[in-house]
């Protein structure tokens, strides 16, 4: 197997002024999640959570400053943000779907959804419209197998999908007619 090798040594990152970590949130981080644990580093979970209810994100600078406060390497926030698929190294759309990509999903039709759901949007996996309006991932058991084919729209999940239906509910997200809360109905509806 041939090695990858990328030259980080000189490797930038976008930094802006204004620093990512808030003095409100700094403030929080050091006096209520520090404290509850025996070394600074035990809060990085929490200060992760923190800035990407924020911004959606988390940027590298943040993740500096993060690492600043907690006095660890900034490489050992990184490990942690590009190992869980949940944090976001990117900026996402406004809203997020994710489609449930593991077995039985995949059984029941999830990929012609994730198809649909591309040829609607014009996008791939993993890609945002150009309007910042969606971005669409895959993600794997969301643990509703019994209603499979499942997939989120931003925090809502939406059971035994088909193709049509998903389609219709990005149609009411386009629309402003979508309800949040997440429906559980059945295929023959559509
Ligand atoms: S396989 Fe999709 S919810 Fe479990």
């Amino acid at each position: 197997m041939a090695w990858i090798t990328k030259n980080s040594a000189e490797a930038q990152i976008e930094t802006r002024d204004e620093p990512y970590l808030t003095p409100d949130m700094e403030k929080k981080l050091r006096e209520v999640y520090m404290p509850r644990y025996e070394r600074p580093k035990g809060a990085l979970f929490p200060a992760l959570h923190m800035v990407q209810h924020h911004y959606g994100w988390i940027p590298q600078q943040a993740m500096q400053e993060i690492a600043d406060v907690l006095e660890i390497a900034p490489s050992e926030v990184l490990d942690t943000v590009s190992f869980y698929e949940e944090y976001w190294e990117l900026p996402k759309g406004e809203h997020l779907i994710s489609v449930c990509r593991s077995i039985a999903c995949e059984f029941c039709s999830a990929t012609a959804c994730t198809e649909a759901i591309k040829a609607k949007l014009g996008i791939d996996v993993g890609q945002t419209t150009d309007d910042g309006k969606f971005t669409l991932v895959e993600l794997e058991c969301l643990g509703s197998c019994g209603t499979a084919p499942v997939a989120l729209i931003d925090d809502d999940l939406h059971e035994n999908l088909s193709p049509a239906r998903i389609v219709s509910m990005i149609d009411q997200v386009q629309n402003g007619t979508y309800t949040k809360g997440g429906t559980g109905a059945v295929k023959e509806d559509l």
